[in-house]
């Protein structure tokens, strides 16, 4: 009997707590299958970026070694968003040390952001809302400040 209790009280919040916030943004997005969608678009963008610009980070990189980069940025953004997804990589610092991104690597990865929402028709309001939290990332991805590609 004092086992079923506990069981009871153990799943109980479980079951009455939704699994994605009706005011997350995860939810104000269309949910995790539109954030993969939209996900992959900006990385396609930044894939086919000019060799001497963004495209520079996906020269010569193995299928495999993208697909697996490509998901765990999915799976970072529907868990950074509120979707219901467990973020299994590795920080962002970790992730980016020693590719020397600069501030304007940022400005146009943030460009083909807000294009690749554009593309999707989402609203302003809610562009800036996805830009100032993937800007808390910035810190830990931006080495320099240069205004060029890369850092000297
Ligand atoms: C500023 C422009 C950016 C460039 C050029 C860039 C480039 C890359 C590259 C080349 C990788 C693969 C690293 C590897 O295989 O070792 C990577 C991994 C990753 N990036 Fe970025 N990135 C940028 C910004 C961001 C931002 C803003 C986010 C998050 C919102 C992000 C999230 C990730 C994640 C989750 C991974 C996978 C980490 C892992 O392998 O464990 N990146 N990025």
């Amino acid at each position: 009997m004092r086992t079923i209790l506990i069981a009871l009280v153990v799943a109980m919040p479980l079951a009455t707590t939704p699994a994605i916030a009706d005011d997350s943004l995860c939810k104000k997005l269309g949910g995790g299958d539109a954030i993969s969608t939209v996900v992959k678009s900006f990385l396609s963008k930044m894939r086919k970026d000019d060799p001497d610009k963004l495209g520079r980070f996906w020269l010569y990189r193995g299928e495999d070694g993208v697909q697996r980069e490509e998901q765990l940025i999915v799976d970072f953004v529907q868990s950074a968003t509120g979707c219901d997804r467990l973020y299994v990589g590795r920080n962002m610092t970790d992730a980016h040390k020693g590719m020397k991104l600069s501030k304007k690597d940022w400005e146009r990865t943030v460009g083909f952001l807000r294009a690749t929402l554009d593309d999707y028709k989402v609203p302003s309001a809610l562009q800036d809302d996805v830009v100032a939290l993937v800007g808390t990332t910035r810190s830990q991805i931006v080495e320099c400040e240069a205004d060029r590609f890369g850092c000297p």
